[in-house]
């Protein structure tokens, strides 16, 4: 490894690390602690009937961005999962709120102790969550590769856990251990201990649901990180700048997994002679996903995300802004004060049955701004997913519902609204809402895809092959090696 002293990765510890653990004995035992409880989490509620097998991931073993990842088959529960953070810049500084200017923190200021040890714990809690969501997925898997990348996602979700347990370990002590331990308590979609946020709590019935997942889910995970990696204690930041690098990853499987299933289904409507995408029938007896029903999809998996930004005026995040404990997308690249004392940001809400855009302080609006940054992301890859149906000539053209649409957090929270963000009344919204978010019939046609198909190099017919192999495999690659159990 060509790395300075500060990257270097110790392989040595049972917890690959850059920080030195060694050195600090007390950080290690804690860890060393936690990991067969770890473990047994993993064992339990990791990817369900494959854990002896041996699937071709990718290890962090350096935050050199040349070669950070080296590619080998593993059997997961012995995947090494290391705590990683970017290189520290001496010089860096807080760069926003009301302590912008001031050298970055390297240890907890005390009076935000509280409110740093929340972030840290709710970043934590979506790591494992997720991992619970789509353990049930492997047995389904539409080909090798897409199992490969499956669980390539869960175990750097496990990673990412490892990477928040740690801070919680390093530095804040013993309600820092008790919350490491809740982390690995609480289960998605459970009654009495449920995960801390909405959408993962929810079931990720099928593939297309992780796909969108991932693609939506994960590009808010993605905006969290990039804010708290923009953050005035540097431990923090320093975690979150390396886990977006395993981030973009995620949502490559979002974006290119979805991508594939609209290619395949023009690819079969075209062979079929259908021009029509709303003749749902004849497509569906294709054995392929029609169109509507995957923009079905993306509206639930696209509303159910936006309420993870939490209510768009928020005193909470002004806080945590001016505190300089979590910042805004891009926060040193925004020519602004970085202080938005008096600074003004457009908010969308509901007056009088419509929506209106209304000044409100920049500081209590920074769950909005961020909201806006993702949407905007997401436009992106919506708008690559239509160049696919464009190109097939097939007139169809995918869209992101309002922000109004099928909301439980915020300003939307008590009305209902069309994809159009046209204001409903109950009876109609229940009238309709079959039109715009999967139904059982919807799940009932998708669940019936999901068959799986492990022969090297074989796809599910719903789904088109990738354009290229992880690692530049070849094409009949065996990415997992199915252990029979
Ligand atoms: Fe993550
Ligand atoms: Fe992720």
């Amino acid at each position: 490894m060509t790395e300075n002293a500060q990257g270097a990765v110790d392989y040595s510890t049972k917890i690959p690390n850059n920080v030195r653990l060694n050195d600090d004995q007390r950080v290690l035992k804690a860890l060393e602690q936690w990991h067969p409880g770890y473990i047994d989490w993993w064992m339990t509620m990791g990817p369900e009937g494959f854990q002896t097998s041996d699937v071709y991931l990718r290890t962090a073993i350096s935050i050199d961005p040349k070669g950070w990842a080296k590619f080998d088959y593993v059997k997961m529960p012995e995947y090494r999962w290391g705590i990683l953070l970017a290189p520290q810049d001496e010089n860096r500084l807080v760069n926003f709120g009301a302590h912008k200017g001031e050298k970055a923190w390297q240890e907890v200021p005390g009076e935000y102790r509280a409110m740093l040890r929340r972030l840290v714990v709710i970043q934590g809690d979506t790591e494992p969550a997720s991992v619970e969501q789509q353990r049930h997925l492997g047995k389904t898997a539409p080909s090798l590769y897409d199992m490969r990348n499956l669980f390539q996602v869960n175990v750097e979700e496990g990673r990412h856990l490892w990477a928040m347990v740690y801070l919680l370990h390093k530095y804040f002590g013993r309600d820092g251990r008790e919350e490491a331990d809740g982390l690995l308590q609480r289960r998605s979609g459970d009654e009495d201990k449920p995960r801390m946020l909405g959408a993962f709590n929810e079931a990720t019935p099928d593939w297309l649901s992780f796909f969108m997942f991932t693609f939506f889910t994960d590009r808010d995970g993605k905006m969290q990180l990039e804010s708290l990696a923009q953050s005035g204690f540097d431990p923090l930041s320093r975690t979150c700048r390396f886990m977006l690098t395993e981030e973009a990853h995620h949502m490559f499987v979002g974006e290119t997994g979805v991508g594939r299933a609209i290619e395949r289904t023009c690819e079969a409507m075209k062979a079929a002679g259908i021009e029509d995408p709303y003749d749902i029938n004849r497509i569906r007896t294709l054995g392929v996903v029609d169109l509507p029903t995957l923009q079905k999809k993306a509206n639930l998996h696209f509303s159910l995300s936006l309420d993870l930004f939490g209510s768009e005026v928020s005193t909470n995040a002004a806080n945590f802004y001016n505190s300089g404990l979590k910042g805004r997308f891009n926060e040193t690249r925004i020519d602004d004060d970085h202080l938005l004392t008096s600074a003004t940001y457009p908010v969308l809400k509901f007056v009088d049955g419509a929506i209106r855009i209304i000044d409100e302080p920049a500081l209590t609006a920074i769950n909005m701004r961020l909201r806006d940054d993702y949407v905007k992301d997401c436009q992106g890859g919506v708008s690559r997913w239509n160049r696919i149906i464009d190109k097939a000539g097939i007139k169809f053209q995918l869209t992101l519902p309002s922000v109004a649409f099928n909301r439980a957090i915020g300003e939307f929270r008590n009305v209902h609204a069309s994809p159009e963000g046209q204001q409903l009344s109950d009876g109609e919204w229940a009238a309709r809402k079959d039109e715009w978010l999967p139904s059982k019939d919807d799940g009932a046609f998708i669940e019936s895809l999901m068959k799986p198909c492990w022969d090297p190099g074989k796809y599910a017919g719903w789904i088109s092959s990738p354009k290229v192999g992880i690692d530049n495999k070849p094409g009949d690659f065996e990415y997992v090696k199915i252990a029979v159990s």
